[in-house]
């Protein structure tokens, strides 16, 4: 355990009956295909000044016509091996994050196993929407404290183009397709992750939703042209949870581990809009140059989105081996998450 702890770790309540899980490698894939606001004024009723103004995003990523979850997932996954100086081989469990899986069965994990050549390997797809990768971190963080695996890949990877209406401006404008994976191991001498708070309210689960497709409304023609197939969301209600629970979710994650918002090196939010950053991070107490945003170029990614800020931020060297890492989600369930890091 580091020396100078300036942090409580909650788990030492256990006595670290478990080992310590730390994120050891990053990495992240964006398709080549970029859409502007500007391509967008010509597909609906809309404008760059609206789109920039009311979310902060520029531009977003499209998959190519034959480039599914499953493939940016494992292109994301490649470079967080690299990255670790990991082989596939060295793999024991892979958890995929997504709401837009290649099918809806099997899972996109076992695509990406067959993909990595991980045959090692087991896998599986959790789904919790926005919050999916902080979810599927506090999963993959069980099996390295109960020393059953020494090495977890977990991804967070969405398709959201194919699942976003092209004529409905109201969310066309707000989503994107790309994937970021993480490598989970024990790491001696560091805390790593040390707390994640999850919630969730099945309450408001047809706030965000995607109505048909599963055993509800299976496809057929009629569900096809009622539009049942799309996402839909009550943008106002959404965009209000979203900055009372980002809020709530990490002021408990600060609290469980006795760290005030100051010592936060790196706030990493869950990018969906600038202004629920904005809020968020107003009312958290926190600089500036503290929180880390990317949705101008990427749009909202869903579970993707976190994973490919955090490859992001240390690619560029925001955050340092020690830094304490706060990251905050918020999605479709409704689901949210904090996870405190020290990196
Ligand atoms: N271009 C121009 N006008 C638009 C557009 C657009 N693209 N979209 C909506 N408008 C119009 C609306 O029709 C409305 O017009 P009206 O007043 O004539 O009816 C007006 O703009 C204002 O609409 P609001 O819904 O009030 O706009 P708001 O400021 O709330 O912003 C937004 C909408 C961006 C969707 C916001 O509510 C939001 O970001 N919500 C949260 C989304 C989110 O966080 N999702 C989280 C998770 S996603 C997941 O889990 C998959």
């Amino acid at each position: 355990m580091s020396t100078t702890q300036i942090f409580k770790n909650p788990r030492a309540k256990h006595g670290f009956k478990g080992r310590t899980c730390s994120i050891t490698s990053v990495g992240s894939y964006v398709p080549e295909r970029v859409l502007t606001n500007a391509e967008l004024e010509k597909l609906v009723d809309t404008t760059d000044e609206w789109i920039t103004s009311r979310t902060g995003i520029k531009q977003r990523r499209l998959a190519a016509d034959a480039e599914f979850t499953s493939d940016m997932a494992a292109q994301a996954a490649r470079r967080a091996l690299e990255n670790g100086g990991l082989t596939s081989d060295q793999i024991d469990l892979i958890i995929v994050a997504t709401i837009t899986p290649d099918m809806l069965f099997p899972s996109t994990a076992c695509l990406v196993q067959q993909k990595l050549g991980a045959r090692r390997a087991a896998a599986f797809d959790i789904e919790a929407a926005c919050s999916g990768f902080i979810y599927a971190l506090e999963i993959g963080q069980q099996f390295i404290m109960s020393r059953t695996y020494e090495t977890v890949l977990v991804i967070g990877a969405e398709r959201l183009s194919s699942i976003v209406n092209w004529k409905d401006r109201n969310t066309c404008v707000l989503f994107g397709d790309g994937a970021g994976a993480a490598i989970l191991q024990h790491r001696p001498d560091a805390h790593g992750l040390l707390t994640a708070c999850m919630g969730a309210d099945g309450e408001k689960a047809m706030l965000l939703c995607m109505p048909g497709g599963g055993s509800r409304i299976p496809a057929t023609a009629d569900s096809v042209e009622a539009g049942l197939h799309h996402l839909q969301m009550d943008g106002k209600e959404t965009f209000k949870c979203a900055v009372n629970a980002m809020l709530n979710a990490a002021q408990e994650a600060l609290r469980r581990c006795e760290v005030d918002i100051s010592q936060i090196k790196l706030v990493i939010p869950h990018q969906a809009n600038r202004r629920i950053i904005d809020a968020v991070s107003e009312r958290l107490g926190v600089r500036p140059d503290q929180v880390f945003v990317n949705l101008d170029k990427y749009g909202n990614t869903s579970a993707a989105s976190v994973a490919i800020a955090l490859d992001e931020a240390v690619t560029q060297g925001r955050i340092q081996r020690g830094d304490l890492v706060l990251m905050v989600v918020f999605g479709a369930g409704l689901t949210w998450a904090a996870a405190v890091v020290e990196w």
